[in-house]
């Protein structure tokens, strides 16, 4: 019978043997960490690792500070809506895709659905409610108004929001930057021409 470790050409420098005895000894000589315990203790200790448990977080809204406590995966849509009461912006799906949720986060439209709530802290936000003071509403709210660019209106706080965000980067746009602009917004009821004419008519004053 052939001896398996035996070498099986003229160059004899590995074998299996010799392989098993030397992977013995690396793991004797490093304390391989194999237990999940033990791996546990060997990973390096990372910092700024919250949860799950609820945190207690401050966020700036609307040029107030709102100290609330949640678990670090709540999205900042949740905690506006739920814990702010601030309902302007909506969630209609699972993947962020219509925009309903913008609010702006240092003058930037963003998706508050797809934002996680601790992550926010130390920045501006602003939601469509800060668009309203008394009677008197921002330009923007008046010419969705003014060119009926509402139906149901579930998109329209979104919408809004986005819009104010474009014109404040690009206050001379022209429509077809416009109509690129507000592209990442959707509205199941198709007002889009009554709010490309709103964003054009503040574009040109
Ligand atoms: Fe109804 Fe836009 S007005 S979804």
């Amino acid at each position: 019978m052939r001896d398996h470790d035996a070498p099986r050409s003229s160059t004899p420098a590995f074998t299996r043997r010799a392989f098993l005895k030397g992977s013995s000894a690396a793991m004797a000589a490093g304390a391989v960490a194999t237990t999940p315990v033990q791996q546990a203790e060997a990973a390096p200790k990372r910092k700024n690792v919250f949860g799950p448990e609820p945190v207690k977080i401050t966020l700036s809204v609307n040029g107030r500070k709102h100290t609330v406590t949640v678990e670090p995966r709540v999205t900042l849509l949740e905690v506006l809506r739920n814990d702010l009461n601030l309902t302007g912006c909506k969630e209609v799906d699972d993947n962020t895709a219509s925009g309903a949720d913008t609010v702006l986060i240092d003058g930037k439209a963003v998706l508050a659905s797809a934002r996680l709530a601790i992550e926010c802290q130390g920045k501006e936000i602003q939601t469509v409610e800060s668009l309203r003071n008394g009677d008197r509403v921002d330009p923007v709210i008046a010419g969705f108004v003014k060119h009926d660019a509402m139906q149901c209106g579930f998109c329209t706080p979104g919408f809004v929001m986005a819009v104010r965000a474009f014109l404040n980067k690009h206050p001379n746009a022209t429509l077809e930057q416009i109509r690129k602009g507000l592209g990442g917004n959707i509205c199941r009821c198709g007002t889009y021409a009554g709010i490309t004419r709103c964003a054009l008519e503040l574009a040109r004053q």
